[in-house]
């Protein structure tokens, strides 16, 4: 039900994979499906908050009462997100921006021939990054970080590079955790080091324990 701390707090929420053209037919992404960012979003949404979503390409229905914004490429997402931030109280960055697109995007489509195809790749806009430098007092930042290895040591560089308040950490190593399953195991790591880790559960289990760390980070700041 709605809860009074989140009630018409504007929350903007990036999910989903992007999708880097390469030629007409083809592109970069991942195995990214939305649903723990659209989880995300309907948590705050039955809560009472006023949600952005900023999607990539996934197959999940648009959910009711969310602003809905679709996007393809990591610089759609970028561009999307930034025109929406000023006004966010909260921004939770679930996306799994790809991070590199093709250079140059053929316009027709490119031709196999004999051997080997080197397609040259520049890096993405880091959205959190950038957006957390612009970051004001009053916004609570929220990131994602999805390792195979040394998990927690990067999640807490991440978490000071990008200055999110808390970073919410998933390993493919936890069996039922992470792309396409509908459960995930999380770890959080706030700013100043608590680190809390949560059982395996269904992803909209999973967001409202996000949503209630989001809450934790309201209740010690002054609005
Ligand atoms: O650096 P890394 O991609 O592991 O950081 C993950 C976090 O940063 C996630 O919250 C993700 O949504 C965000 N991110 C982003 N733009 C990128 C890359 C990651 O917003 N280009």
């Amino acid at each position: 039900g709605i809860d009074e701390a989140l009630k018409n707090k504007r929350v903007l929420i990036t999910a989903g994979p992007t999708q880097e053209a390469i030629d007409p037919v083809r592109f970069i992404s991942n195995h990214s499906s939305g649903k723990m960012g659209y989880a995300i979003a309907k948590a705050f949404r039955n809560a009472g908050a006023r949600v952005n979503l900023v999607s990539g390409p996934v197959n999940l229905k648009a959910p009711i009462n969310i602003d809905l914004t679709h996007v393809k490429s990591a610089k759609e997402m970028f561009e999307a997100t930034k025109s929406l931030f000023g006004g966010a109280d909260i921004i939770i960055y679930v996306a799994a921006v790809a991070d590199y697109a093709a250079k140059n995007v053929s316009d027709i489509k490119i031709k196999k021939k004999e051997g080997d195809l080197s397609i040259p790749l520049e890096r993405t806009p880091d959205i959190a990054g950038t957006l957390g430098k612009l970051k004001k007092s009053h916004q609570i930042a929220v990131g994602f970080a999805l390792e195979t290895n040394d998990a927690l040591e990067n999640a807490t560089q991440k978490l000071d590079k990008k200055n999110f308040d808390f970073i919410v950490l998933n390993s493919l190593q936890d069996k039922g955790a992470g792309f396409r399953y509908d459960t995930n195991k999380i770890k959080v790591v706030h700013k100043g080091g608590l680190l809390k880790e949560f059982e395996l559960k269904s992803k909209d289990d999973v967001a409202l324990d996000i949503l209630n760390e989001v809450k934790e980070v309201l209740k010690n700041r002054p609005i």
